[in-house]
């Protein structure tokens, strides 16, 4: 349809300008146009915990059909916060007042930003940064201030925390394991956080939805909440999708001091209403599993991890393995000096058959990123072997024009 001359003009909101389609997805869609195995996106290729499938059933055939609660069903709430307790101790969550059960853990940190951020306030995040936050900080009229990880490991330059947080800081963004570097925030790097939000009376919004996927043993992962001077100041972003492998359920929560947790509950209303009914039921059975589960991902993942990191290596990449979540940033330089990750990634779908993400998606300026590639390795043995098989071709390439 065109718009004649007194048609309405095609325009869209200033906002909505400011940021681009996920390049993730639209990796997704490549790989499913080349018939290649999809290593861009962080969806899990293997079936879920069985419990969840029965009591998810069991809810639809008790016609568990109408809304929840706006702000999650009372039993889904109380599983949530024993769960809490059980895996933190000391880190007492009152399920009544202060938590908010939304549609996965990206409706939870927007909501979070837009009740709790006013525009023009600063947002600190760090860099390379998951993409959401960027578009979350756009919506709800916060300035993104971006702190870099330094690679190979990842770690903070306390210079540079410091020197961008202020008293118009009024958050910082914490995703502990991270996403895309593998890094798991150190108790070091968490007190000086603690440090800077006591001084300038901020936030911590943290995204721990891989709380259960780390290489570092008991204890490895340090919830924010759990840290001295930031108990009532964090709000603790989390779900279902990638510990129990059902990113497609759409079901997370807030955990927040009750005055934040009224405010993101008044916001998720109008946002969403509400997260599926019955996959909160289904939630519960998944808060009711026993820790010898989540040792088992965490070993299972490694597994993943060493399998895919070991061929990656073989075949030119450089990395440094990660410390949690499910993804490897690799450094390029030696497959592709000219350094151009969209057109050398576009070049392993289409040639290759094996989708990766272009490492320019994860910093503000795309030059910061044009020798990286991040691959993922939420997937079944046989998906990732499929997938090293086909890397193994750049290997003779790489023999063919040394
Ligand atoms: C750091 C991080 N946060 C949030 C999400 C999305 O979570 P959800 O599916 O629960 O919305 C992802 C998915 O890749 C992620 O990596």
């Amino acid at each position: 349809m065109t718009a004649g001359a007194s048609g309405p003009a095609m325009r869209i909101s200033g906002r909505a300008q400011t940021f681009t389609e996920s390049v993730i997805r639209d990796m997704t869609r490549l790989a499913l146009r080349h018939g290649a195995v999809n290593l861009a996106q962080g969806f899990p290729d293997f079936a879920c915990p069985t419990e969840l499938k029965e009591a998810a059933k069991a809810a639809i055939d008790a016609d568990v059909n109408q809304y929840a609660i706006t702000w999650g069903a009372a039993d889904f709430r109380a599983a949530i916060a024993a769960k809490i307790g059980r895996t933190y101790p000391g880190w007492t969550v009152d399920p009544d007042t202060e938590i908010c059960v939304t549609c996965g853990s990206t409706e939870a940190m927007i909501a979070a930003m837009l009740a709790l951020v006013d525009p023009g306030e600063e947002v600190v995040f760090f860099e390379p940064f998951y993409e959401n936050y960027g578009p979350d900080s756009i919506l709800s009229g916060a300035v993104p201030r971006l702190v870099r990880l330094h690679g190979p490991d990842w770690s903070i330059d306390p210079a540079e925390l410091r020197a961008a947080c202020s008293d118009r800081t009024r958050a910082i963004v914490v995703n502990t394991p991270h996403n895309p570097t593998g890094k798991v925030f150190s108790a070091d790097e968490l007190a000086l956080i603690a440090e800077l939000c006591q001084r300038h009376d901020i936030l911590v919004f943290t995204d721990e939805i891989y709380e259960h996927i780390h290489y570092l043993g008991p204890g490895g992962h340090i919830p924010p909440a759990t840290v001295p001077g930031l108990e009532d100041r964090t709000v603790t972003v989390n779900a279902l999708s990638k510990t129990y492998a059902v990113t497609g359920w759409r079901v997370g929560w807030t955990v927040a001091p009750a005055p934040y947790t009224e405010a993101i509950r008044k916001v998720h209303d109008f946002l969403t209403v509400g997260a599926a009914a019955p996959l909160q039921a289904a939630g519960v059975a998944a808060m009711g599993l026993p820790p010898e589960y989540y040792a088992g991902l965490a070993q299972e993942y490694r597994v993943r991890r060493d399998l895919l990191c070991g061929a990656l290596e073989n075949t030119g990449f450089a990395l440094r393995p990660p410390d949690g979540a499910y993804y490897v940033m690799c450094d390029t330089t030696d497959l592709d000096p000219a350094g151009d990750d969209v057109a050398f990634a576009r070049r392993l779908v289409s040639e290759l058959g094996v989708a990766a993400v272009p490492g320019s998606s994860f910093y503000a300026d795309p030059a910061d990123g044009r020798h990286i590639v991040r691959f993922g390795f939420p997937k079944r043995l046989e998906t990732l072997r499929a997938a090293t098989d086909r890397l193994r071709l750049l290997e003779r390439t790489r023999a063919a024009h040394p």
